[in-house]
Formats: C-alpha cells, structure tokens, sequence
C-alpha cells in the first residue's frame, strides 16, 4: 500500500548538505497502523512530506496506493493527495465555519454536489461520534472534539491513507487514548492505512501493528510490534517497554534480561528469575504490545556465578540482553 524505495532527501543550504533521509526502504501494507519514531531531527516529518509530495526525493521512489508521487505531474499529483488524508498537532480549522461546513469543504474543492456533501458529512460527524455537534463553531469544541473534526475532514474524500503527524501530542492522556481509540476503530471499518509519526511511544504502545524507528535519516528498525518486541537487544523494543532507570552506583553487575509471548512465557520467566537465588530484580516492567506479552527486567546478578546464572536463566527461555560479561 506504501512502498519506499531506498528514499533519500539532500537539502543544500548555505552552511553545506543536510542529509535528512538516508537510504529509507520500507514496505507498509494496506490496513496497517505503522508508527514512525524517532529523536528530533531524526527525518520523520520529512519523510512526510515525501509521502505527500509536498517534498520531492532527492533519489528514490515513494508509492501510494499504487501510484509513484515522486514521478507525477502536478495536475496528476492534486489527484492522488484525494487519495491521501492528513491530520496534523494543530487542527487549523476554519474558525468561523461549523464544524460541517469544515468537513464539507474538502468535498466542495473535490467537486461533489452539495446535495451529497449534507450526506456524506453527517456520515463523518457519526463515524468520529460527533453525530448531533454538527452546528457547532471551533471555539465550541473541545481540544479531543476538534482533533476529530479534524480526523473527519481527513476522511472526507475517502483517502486509502491516513497520515498522522503528532496527532495526539496537544492532548492530555484520556483524550489521547480515545483519539487513538477512533483512529483505530476507523481502520478496522474502513480498511484504510495509517501512518502515525509521534514522539510518544506510549502512542506506539496504544494503538499501532508497527513501527519504524529512524535515527540520522537511516532505519533503525523496524517491524511489526509482536516480533520486535521478542527480538533480543531490539531497540524499538527498549523504547517501546523501557525499564526504569536504576542508579547504577553500588550495583555489581547489573544484567538486562527479557521475554515475550503468551502471558504463560511471562509467567514462566517470572518464576525462573524468582526461584534463582544468585539473582534479584531490581527493576522491571511487563506491557502489552501487539498482542503480545513483553517482559522486561533489571537483574542484579552474584559475580562469581555469573555464567552459571546467566546460563540457567537462557534455558528458561530469557533473553540476555545486556551481558556486560
Ligand atoms: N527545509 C529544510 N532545509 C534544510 N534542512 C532541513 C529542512 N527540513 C528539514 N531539514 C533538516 O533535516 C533533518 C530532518 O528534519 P525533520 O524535520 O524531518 O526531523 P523530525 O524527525 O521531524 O524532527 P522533529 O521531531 O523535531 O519534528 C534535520 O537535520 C533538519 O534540520
Ligand atoms: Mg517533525
């Protein structure tokens, strides 16, 4: 559904080259929810822009929905954005329309007759559960409520892709969840592929199948959530469940360990760690990603029966990830 072909975007400015994307390659398939993460400056947004075409790639090819954007003509390319929903931090809506009238205007600039934009609107306002807020202004609505204006309006020319950039980042963490709630629960009716870029890894957490972490304008890694996170020394998953810091001051020989599966594997690896008397926890976290269970713990580890430990707690099915041995 996204096909990324070794993608690079060069930007020259006045102090020399800036490398932003460096060689990306990535495959997104239809229905997916794929979250990008990465630091500032790490070439999310740039990346899109590129699916956009709002930016031309330096090299390279980007696909959507079966269509090259980085090869069309402009007339071509106002046709394939129909095809792409945006939704961005900051809504930006028209502050003196309602909030149908917002929704109604990708429509009108599509060329849909007004009699059907009444239709097709009310059909968005209840898919995004603003059914009966239809007449109400911006300054009517709360910051969740415009989002989903905002989501709506993204999906008014019924785009093959949604495009999310910080969607949720001007939000508290109830409204967040619900956001991320409805956007999944517009792919599963729709059908639609979803690209989330965040900063938020519990958004990550929340609601996406996979995710992409990008550093330096390169992929780190990336995958569906259920097999990164039973990849040992992942570190999408380490960013994803990470530990809690401890001081590592009169530690001796602080070991990370990990596993992920069923709730059973967990249960099993808890009970391994417990029964191992020359190794204590001293941090840990357990989450849910994917589907799948992911258990992650700091483990202080006696120095002279380090290798016998350590061996012990692999046959139970660990993964040592950081053996400082
Ligand atoms: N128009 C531009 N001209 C020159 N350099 C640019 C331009 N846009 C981005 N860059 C550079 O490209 C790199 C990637 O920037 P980008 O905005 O894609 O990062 P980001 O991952 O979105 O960061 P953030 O999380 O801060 O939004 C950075 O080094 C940035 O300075
Ligand atoms: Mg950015």
């Amino acid at each position: 559904m996204i096909t990324l072909q070794d993608l690079r975007k060069v930007y020259p400015t006045r102090s020399g080259e800036v490398v932003a994307l460096d060689g990306i390659s990535l495959e997104i398939p239809q229905g997916q929810i794929h979250g990008i993460v990465g630091q500032s400056g790490a070439g999310k947004s740039t990346l899109i822009r590129c699916l956009t075409a709002l930016e031309r790639p330096t090299t390279g090819s980007v696909i959507v929905d079966g269509a090259e954007v980085s090869a069309l003509s402009e007339a071509m390319l106002r046709q394939a954005r129909r095809r792409i929903g945006m939704v961005f931090q900051h809504v930006n809506l028209f502050e003196a329309r309602t909030a149908a009238a917002n929704i109604a205007y990708p429509l009108a600039i599509a060329g849909v007759p007004r009699a059907q934009r009444a239709t097709r609107v009310q059909e968005l306002l209840d898919l995004v559960g603003l059914g009966d807020r239809g007449d109400a202004y911006p300054a009517q609505l709360s910051g969740g409520q415009k989002q989903r204006v905002g989501i709506a309006r993204a999906l008014a020319t019924e785009p093959a892709v949604l495009l999310c950039d910080e969607p949720t980042s001007a939000l508290d963490s109830t409204t967040t969840r619900q956001i991320l709630r409805l956007i999944r629960d517009v792919r599963d009716r729709l059908g639609i592929t979803v690209v989330i870029i965040t900063h938020e890894t519990a958004v990550v957490r929340e609601v996406c199948d996979a995710a992409t972490l990008l550093a330096d304008g390169r992929i780190v890694e990336s995958g569906p959530l259920a097999d990164v996170v039973t990849r040992p020394g992942s570190p999408l998953s380490q960013a994803l469940v990470p530990v809690p810091d401890v001081g590592v001051g009169d530690q001796r020989a602080l070991v990370q360990v990990s596993a992920g599966g069923a709730q059973t594997q967990i249960a099993h690896a808890m009970h391994a760690i417990a029964t191992e008397p020359d190794a204590h926890v001293v941090a840990g976290a357990i989450e849910t990603l994917g589907g799948v269970r992911v258990g992650r713990w700091h483990l202080d580890v006696a120095d002279g029966d380090r290798v016998a430990v350590l061996g012990r707690l692999r046959a139970a099915g660990l993964a040592i990830e950081d053996d400082a041995a």
